[in-house]
């Protein structure tokens, strides 16, 4: 697998979204890529509250938003977005 980064995972760090489920995804997501050996494909980063806690808890992968996001859909979305 090359070192480059290829997708970028920006999880919301802010309360609300953390409190929603973005902390236990967090934890998933980290397991996710260690057991699969892809820390060197994926950048996992954190970003303040975007003004939409409503309809949290939001990820950006690549730079798409995605609302009311469980850990499951953000795997989902990273080996989406490796393919
Ligand atoms: S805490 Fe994520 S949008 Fe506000």
């Amino acid at each position: 697998m090359s070192t480059e980064k290829k997708v970028v995972v920006e999880l919301c760090m802010g309360s609300s979204c953390f409190a929603r489920g973005n902390s236990n995804a967090l934890m998933e997501i980290e397991a996710f890529l260690e057991e699969h050996d892809m820390n060197d494909a994926v950048s996992l980063e954190g970003h303040l509250c975007l003004g939409k806690c409503n309809s949290g808890p939001h990820v950006k992968v690549n730079g798409v938003e995605y609302s009311a996001v469980s850990a499951e859909c953000i795997i989902d979305l990273i080996r989406e977005a490796l393919n």
